[in-house]
């Protein structure tokens, strides 16, 4: 019998533990690390692209040998992109699998319902994708490996005033937390730098009709349109402005990377601009290598969150071997840590708030793909 074994199975049966947690050795020895994500509903697509690159990290591990001579079982459990669920699927996790971690979420709305609970429960959780800067805020237990709105939205504001874009127009998702604080952050930027929000309007995630917001929006006469939310509604935005004849170019953030997005949008949403978090036009190693294995896996094309769920779960990994443990206060301490992570999306190291800073690119979409622009550095 190994040390750890004899630490984390043999003692606890003893009565003798030493943690504070429970401990972590499931019947198989592997370690248990949590994964919540949408694999269905609404935005179906963050999850199932961030669960297959979280995946495809743990398969790689795995099939390294593992970490402290251990595998690592990813449980998996879907939200359903649904409010409410996130929370519910993440409780069963941490008392039913005794995770050590949790990986997720993509949607900021969602990572903030679990957060607390993570933080709560001693579990070090890391999101792989949720921007707004509140999901971090919530403790010392909550990590990302991208980066925030607040630079989102001066990269955004930056590149609508480098094109002479003056006069804009904002459309908010007010049931998305990331929508909202993404306006709010282009707004304060592009007005203290000689901009000016000649319309700011809202719609809720799930309307299918516009026109009242685009009609009050063409009013006003912006020279582009920031839309906040997600792909889920960004189409239909673009389909809808370009019916009530309004020209102006259209603007997004990290939440437009999807194939959806051109799939309703079409014709209407070319010529459009959005931040990402990387581009599958990039030549580096790390980003080419990934592509290669991710086509020959999955057969399809990696978006931003499939990167960054690979990302999450290599850093985590990382961390496990460099804590030389999965005990709560040790991994904490080492996700804490993490320096020059040598990641997909970039060269990774998490400050102190426990955010990553990192470039944005800026990608056009033309011909119905994604093409890179120009990297924004923080
Ligand atoms: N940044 C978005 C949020 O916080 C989620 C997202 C990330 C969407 C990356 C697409 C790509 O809600």
């Amino acid at each position: 019998m190994k040390l750890h074994q004899f630490l984390f199975v043999v003692l606890p049966l003893l009565g003798i533990s030493s943690c504070k947690k429970a401990p972590d050795a499931s019947a198989s020895g592997d370690i248990q690390v949590g994964e919540f994500a949408s694999l269905t509903g609404a935005t179906a697509s963050f999850g199932q692209s961030s669960h297959k690159g979280t995946q495809m990290a743990i398969d790689e591990i795995n099939a390294d040998g593992g970490v402290l001579g251990r595998k690592i079982r990813l449980v998996t459990e879907d939200d359903q992109s649904r409010p409410g669920e996130a929370a519910t699927v993440v409780r069963k996790m941490i008392s039913r699998d005794h995770i050590v971690a949790l990986l997720g979420e993509v949607a900021s709305s969602r990572s903030l319902e679990a957060a607390p609970i993570c933080q709560q429960a001693g579990i070090p959780m890391i999101s792989p994708a949720s921007t707004n800067p509140k999901v971090t805020e919530v403790g010392d237990r909550i990590f990302r490996v991208c980066f925030i709105d607040p630079f989102q939205g001066t990269v955004l504001s930056k590149f609508a005033l480098s094109k002479n874009w003056k006069r804009v127009a904002i459309l908010t998702d007010v049931k998305q937390d990331y929508s909202v604080g993404l306006s709010q952050f282009f707004k304060a930027n592009i007005s203290a730098n000689g901009g000016e929000v000649v319309s700011e309007q809202s719609y809720s995630s799930g309307d299918k009709d516009f026109k009242a917001q685009l009609t009050a929006i063409k009013g006003a006469q912006p020279d582009a349109i920031l839309a906040s939310g997600y792909y889920t509604e960004a189409g239909l935005i673009a389909l809808q402005s370009r019916e009530l004849q309004i020209a102006a170019p259209l603007l997004g953030g990290d939440g437009w990377d999807s194939p959806s997005l051109v799939e309703v949008g079409g014709k209407a949403i070319e010529g459009s601009f959005f931040s990402n978090h990387f581009s599958v036009e990039d030549p580096a190693p790390a980003i080419q290598e990934f592509l290669k294995k991710y086509r020959a896996k999955f057969n399809a094309e990696p978006d931003a969150m499939a990167a960054l769920g690979y990302d999450s779960a290599m850093i985590l990994a990382d961390a496990i071997k460099r804590a030389g443990s999965t005990e709560s206060d040790k991994l904490r301490d080492a996700i804490a840590a993490t320096k020059d992570f040598l990641a997909v999306t970039g060269k990774i190291t998490l400050n102190k708030e426990r955010n990553a800073n990192k470039s944005a690119v800026m990608l056009v979409v033309k011909e119905g793909q994604f093409r890179y622009v120009e990297t924004v550095a923080p």
